[in-house]
Formats: C-alpha cells, sequence, structure tokens
C-alpha cells in the first residue's frame, strides 16, 4: 500500500532517502579523502592557495587532472541541429506537435513557470498523494499570488485534479512533472542541510523565484542573496515583508539583477557578499531557460567568483533529448507548453558522467553527485514503480552537485635564484 505523507509524518519513502550527513557528499567526501588527503584539509588548502600571491608546489595532481578537455558547445548547445539520427523526431516536433495547442493553454492554466512550480510543490500533499517535500511556506505564497488556486488546493477541487494528473498521460501530457517539482525540491533541500551541517554560511539562490529555503532552512549566522530579475526580486521582496514576520523568517538579500546582462560577480557586488567564503550556490529550474552563451557567462561567474570548496547545485535538461536524438513524447508537450508562456527552452547539457565532469571542470568543479530521474525516483519516490513509458519522474532531467575544487597548479621543479645583490 502507498503511505500518503503529511508534514509530520517521518516513516515516508523520502525520509530512508541519505541522512543530512550520510549522502552523497559524505561519500564523495570519504572517497577523496581516501584518495588525496581529507576534503576539510584541502578546503583549508585551498583558502591558503587563493590568498597566496606567489607559485605553489602541488605535490599531487589535482582531481581535475584526468578529465578530458572538449569545447563547451560541444557539451552544451541547443540541439536545433538535423541529423540522421533525429530527423524523425524533429520532424513530429515540427509537425504533429503543434496540435497540442488545442488543449495545452488550459491544461497549463496560462501561469507563469515560477507559479506553478508553486502550485505543484504543494499538489501532491494537498490533494493526498504521496510526496516528499517540506516546504510549508510555498502554500502561504501561493494563496497570495493566486487565491482561486489555493481555495482548488484546499478544496482538492476535481477539476484542477483531473488536469493536473491529466498531466501524467503519456503522449498527451508530461508524466510525472508535478513529482518533478516535488522531489527537486526536496533534493536540494537536502543538499542544503548538508552544505550548512558542514559549516558553510553563505548561500546564494539564483533565479529564486518562490524559493522558501531562506525562510525555511536559515540557521543563524548563516547569509542568504535571493537573485532573480528585478520585477520578480522586488516582487518577493513585497510579499516576503506581507506574509513572514521578520522576528521569525530570516531575510535574504534581495539582488534584482537580469543575468543575461550582468555578470553574477557585479551583481552580487552591492552586497555584503563575500567571496573568499565558501558558499553554497543553488540554481533550481533555470539553466535550460538560457542560451549556452549565457549558461557559459553564468559558471565563468562562478569560476571567478567562488571560493574553494563552495558548493553548486542545479538540474539541466538531457542534451540527448533536447537534441531529439531520444525521444520522450512528455518533453515534447512541455517544450510546447513553456513556449506558450514566453520561456523557451535554449540549451540541453550532455548527461553522459564524463561530459558533466568536463563541463564542471572547465569552470573549476568537481563532480559530487550526477543524479538521473530513476535515480531520483528510487531515492526519494520509491513507492512508485518505474515505466518506461509513463515514468513517475521526467527521464529527461539530470541533477548535478559539484564543488569548487584547488585550481589544477604546476609542479615547479625549479626554481631560479632571484641575483645577489652586491654590497
Ligand atoms: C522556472 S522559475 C524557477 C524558480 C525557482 N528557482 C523554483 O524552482 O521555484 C525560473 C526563475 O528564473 C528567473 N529568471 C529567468 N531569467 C532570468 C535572468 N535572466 N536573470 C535572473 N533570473 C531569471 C525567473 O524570474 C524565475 O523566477
Amino acid at each position: 500500500m502507498v503511505e500518503t505523507r503529511s508534514r509530520s509524518a517521518t516513516a515516508s519513502p523520502a525520509r530512508r532517502g541519505p541522512s543530512a550527513r550520510g549522502g552523497a557528499f559524505a561519500e564523495a567526501a570519504a572517497a577523496s579523502a581516501a584518495a588525496d588527503g581529507g576534503a576539510a584539509d584541502e578546503a583549508a588548502f585551498g583558502e591558503l592557495v587563493a590568498k597566496a600571491s606567489g607559485p605553489m608546489l602541488m605535490p599531487e595532481p589535482s582531481p581535475l587532472d584526468d578529465v578530458p578537455d572538449v569545447p563547451f558547445a560541444q557539451l552544451c548547445h541547443d540541439g536545433t541541429a538535423v541529423t540522421a539520427r533525429n530527423w524523425l523526431v524533429k520532424l513530429w516536433r515540427y509537425t504533429v506537435v503543434p496540435t497540442k495547442q488545442l488543449y495545452l493553454p488550459w491544461m497549463f492554466s496560462g501561469l507563469p513557470t515560477n507559479y506553478l512550480m508553486l502550485t505543484y510543490r504543494t499538489f501532491n500533499r494537498d490533494f493526498g498523494l504521496p510526496n516528499c517535500n517540506d516546504d510549508d511556506l510555498a502554500p502561504l505564497l501561493r494563496d497570495e499570488l493566486m487565491p482561486d488556486r489555493g481555495r482548488m488546493h484546499r478544496e482538492r477541487d476535481l477539476g484542477l485534479w483531473y488536469r493536473t494528473r491529466g498531466l501524467d498521460m503519456t503522449y498527451l501530457g508530461v508524466p510525472g512533472l508535478v513529482n518533478f517539482i516535488d522531489a527537486r525540491t526536496r533534493w536540494i533541500d537536502d543538499g542544503m542541510k548538508r552544505a550548512l551541517d558542514d559549516g558553510i554560511k553563505q548561500v546564494v539562490i539564483i533565479a529564486a523565484g518562490y524559493d522558501t529555503r531562506a525562510y525555511r532552512l536559515g540557521r543563524p549566522g548563516v547569509k542568504f542573496y535571493e537573485v532573480d530579475l528585478p520585477h520578480a526580486s522586488e516582487k518577493k521582496r513585497e510579499l516576503v515583508e506581507k506574509l513572514f514576520p521578520a522576528d521569525k523568517y530570516p531575510r535574504p538579500q534581495f539582488i534584482g539583477a537580469d543575468l543575461s546582462q550582468v555578470g553574477l560577480a557585479d551583481a552580487l557586488a552591492p552586497s555584503d557578499f563575500d567571496r573568499s567564503r565558501r558558499t553554497l550556490y543553488l540554481i533550481e529550474g533555470l539553466v535550460y531557460y538560457l542560451p549556452p552563451v549565457a549558461f557559459k557567462s553564468l559558471l565563468s561567474a562562478l569560476a571567478e567568483t567562488a571560493a574553494v570548496g563552495s558548493r553548486l547545485y542545479f538540474d539541466f535538461i538531457n542534451l540527448s533529448t533536447m537534441s531529439g536524438d531520444v525521444f520522450h513524447p512528455g518533453f515534447e508537450t512541455l517544450m510546447v507548453s513553456v513556449w506558450n508562456k514566453g520561456e523557451y527552452f535554449l540549451s540541453g547539457l550532455d548527461e553522459r558522467e564524463q561530459c558533466v565532469r568536463a563541463v564542471l571542470k572547465k569552470f573549476g568543479f568537481r563532480l559530487h553527485e550526477l543524479v538521473d530521474a530513476k535515480a531520483l525516483a528510487a531515492r526519494y519516490l520509491s513507492h512508485l514503480e518505474w515505466k518506461d513509458k509513463a515514468p513517475p519522474l521526467p527521464p529527461y532531467f539530470g541533477y548535478i552537485a559539484g564543488e569548487k575544487a584547488l585550481p589544477p597548479l604546476k609542479r615547479i621543479d625549479s626554481v631560479e635564484a632571484p641575483p645577489r645583490r652586491r654590497k
């Protein structure tokens, strides 16, 4: 029997995921500790390196050294090229898919994606379905922004139920979409708890939307920075002032910036963000909306801004699906529905592990965790059976956790002595 999780329940399948300290970071840290002498030592050494001005001697090769160097443009692109392998999918994409316009605007309610995230985050819980995220502040934001939608959730409105459950139809909908937001929220929550447990004191939430982590998971001494488009940031600030009492919920610093126009370092510059401190960067639900060049700039900004030992979490769309090499009808439907909202999928990332390692390496990060949909479903929604035709999570999204590594340093075999001064 499937177990439905209430907010206080502790026995749901979700709870069987990794514990705060026992997750993949801990495993990876243990592995890397065995391999290179300890992640903590390395972070401390990294800080020394960052402060040092002269050349340093690196006794062991950096863990970044054994990853192939492939051009970024090969690893991340918009997937529009038509090849012999994918022309049938492309044909489907441009002929059959547009007919979906007959029902998609109704099914997706015309809400912008960050509003939809809010409703999907709460849907399973509100409608008594198995769920795994703990975001108990999302309903407050949702009810303020979309009072009718909030009422439908509270009353378990049948129309909304059928419409949202209809998303799970293989060829007409986007199977697993609601679970995707549920599980992604939980995965990033867990990553953030681990980072704070491990002593990280700064969190930058990029494209924050209606993310509530700063208010739910904040701890004394931890600073949060929420970056979003200027109008979205201002609206969020007003909502937070109205809904969350300042004495109970710590305030992040709101940073209004269009990251396609302004670099992250410049956006953070007016705040008290300290780039010498280890930082957790969260980029949830954004990178596929950026053209590859903007995604690359964002990663370059992290290469420039993030201190050694900083962590990065983001989700992405598999390049194989984006380019049509692999056919998922749900993806084709989702692509049109976001297009209807004026928000286009513009980049996919090669999901093969070595390729992900290669992308991260370019920007000074090493891979800690690459999770595909099947693994995420097994971790957080293990009560749902995996079916290829109607998967419980969309199989074309991937999830990456990385850590800023020591820069690869050159071994110095001989040092020239400076000329002696004459007395
Ligand atoms: C799909 S929503 C995700 C919101 C949130 N991270 C979540 O998962 O609920 C995408 C967010 O990215 C923001 N965004 C889109 N383009 C952006 C840009 N160029 N610079 C900054 N933020 C951007 C939008 O305003 C929106 O809040």
